[in-house]
């Protein structure tokens, strides 16, 4: 056998530095390494099905098979990657994920690792304050949005409505991110009582619609019981009026999540902070770090203004075989606020950068990102073969051909995406194929918009001749 499973400390040492070379160099070539999928990606990942071996091997396929995954795939995190939402990959977290899973402390309950679970809900503590959240409020890191959202949606449920809930309905809008309505059916809901608001000409929930489908589910002898307003969409970034959201959820006694997972982390900037307003009054707030602060993926985050109400949701009391452990405290028992109990200790990922970069250089990136935004939206807004119908409330802009149906502006999309350089992805708005560039990794600087704009302008007049 070439390695026993806890190996030698020249052996350690010798992966550990090759593995930790092949990081630096991976993220040295990142920013001229190729934005889109290459073709046949498809074809390689189905060349590596296989099944595990009996016998171990070495090391040095193993990265270059983790070279090969990375060159199979668009760079999620790269300068260029501008489609759906982009992520990050702090390499700080690289590193506190290596040390944490080398030490394996839990975090779920306190008393098991009371340093870890403590450094956790520092991160927790932060994210409450960021939304002038109370004293008493709680939360939890998830896995990422769908599944904050999922708790979110249960509490709600559980503090709302009575055992038999069926007769529950919630609001949306008609933007809302497809995780909401997961969430609802995951915890027991016919997706049939979850309620599509239409949105108004700025892609925002319409008040009065939902005031309107409020008023005659209750007519129908149906309970309304929760509405969520999304703090930045997936589709456009609009920005749900939070606000008279909060208002309308007061009035009729509903519970008020903000699922802000993509756009959450703007509330660090002031442009962020003013647009949000009316979100410091939400019930429960999802948030992403593995979006809006550039973490590697499985980061996400829940708040609950008042925490009792998310133990309530999650707490069944503790078997006999943990009685030997602490009660939950001013330190939380997390696996009492969640679905999970064993699970990583996401705490390290977070508190890594926070401590290491501080939280204004996640405010600066945020920012910069806003103007580029601005700036991007200007350019081709200018541009008279684009319809840009939307100024952006964060950090996407949507748009697509003035003169061109759905296929030419698919072949807009598979023109800028075989530049290599950006790639972005599409919707469907007004019922139409509408491109959108979304730009939130912190690698993503003024000369790859530049370069963008002039892609984007060059492919759109190749097209309308
Ligand atoms: C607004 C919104 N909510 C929820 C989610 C789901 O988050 P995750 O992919 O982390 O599960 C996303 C993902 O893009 C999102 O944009």
């Amino acid at each position: 056998m070439a390695y026993p499973l806890d190996p030698s400390p020249e052996q350690m040492r010798e992966m550990g530095q090759s593995a930790l070379e092949y990081a630096i160099d991976f993220l040295g070539r990142r920013g001229e390494a190729p934005a889109s999928k290459p073709p046949g990606a498809a074809e390689e990942g189905r060349a590596h099905r296989q099944a595990p071996p009996e016998v171990g091997g070495e090391f040095a396929p193993l990265l270059e098979l983790v070279d090969t995954i990375a060159r199979n795939a668009p760079d999620n995190a790269g300068p260029g990657f501008l489609a759906f939402i982009p992520g990050g990959g702090l390499f700080a977290s690289s590193l506190a994920d290596l040390l944490s899973t080398t030490i394996d402390r839990f975090v779920n309950l306190w008393d098991e690792a009371p340093v870890a679970a403590q450094i956790e809900n520092n991160v927790v503590r932060w994210l409450c304050d960021l939304f002038d959240y109370p004293a008493e409020s709680r939360g939890v890191l998830t896995s990422g949005g769908s599944m904050a959202n999922f708790s979110a949606i249960v509490a709600a449920r559980k503090d709302r409505l009575p055992e038999d809930f069926l007769s529950g309905t919630m609001y949306v809008s008609e933007h809302v991110h497809a995780s909401v309505t997961k969430a609802a059916m995951l915890a027991g809901f016919p997706v049939r009582n979850v309620r599509t608001v239409v949105a108004d000409p700025s892609l925002r929930m319409d008040v009065e619609a939902l005031r309107r489908a409020i008023a005659e589910d209750r007519a129908r002898g149906l309970t309304p019981f929760a509405v969520v307003g999304t703090a930045g969409t997936t589709n456009t970034g609009s920005i749900d009026p939070l606000d008279a959201l909060a208002d309308v959820a007061a009035a009729e006694g509903l519970w008020f999540h903000a699922d802000a997972a993509y756009g959450g982390f703007f509330q660090l900037t002031g442009r962020g902070r003013e647009r949000f307003r009316g979100i410091e009054r939400a019930d429960s707030i999802t948030l992403d770090p593995h979006k809006g602060m550039f973490l590697p993926y499985g980061t996400g985050a829940l708040v609950v203004r008042e925490g009792q109400k998310l133990r309530d949701a999650h707490h069944v009391g503790t078997g006999a075989y943990l009685q030997d452990l602490a009660a939950d405290a001013d330190i939380p028992n997390f696996s009492e606020y969640s679905a999970e109990l064993s699970r990583d200790f996401r705490g390290l990922r977070v508190w890594f950068p926070l401590k290491l970069h501080g939280v204004s250089a996640f405010r600066e990136a945020l920012d910069e990102k806003l103007d580029l935004t601005e700036h991007l939206y200007g350019a081709l807004k200018a541009d008279p073969n684009l319809e840009v119908p939307w100024a952006p409330d964060l950090s996407i802009v949507p748009f697509r051909l003035r003169e061109g149906d759905d296929a030419a502006n698919r072949a807009l999309l598979d023109r800028i995406n075989a530049s290599m350089r950006v790639f972005l992805s599409s919707t469907v708005l007004e019922g139409r194929f509408t491109l959108r560039a979304c730009i939130v990794s912190h690698r993503t600087h003024r000369d790859r918009i530049d370069e963008c704009i002039e892609i984007v302008g060059r492919a759109a007049a190749e097209l309308t001749g």
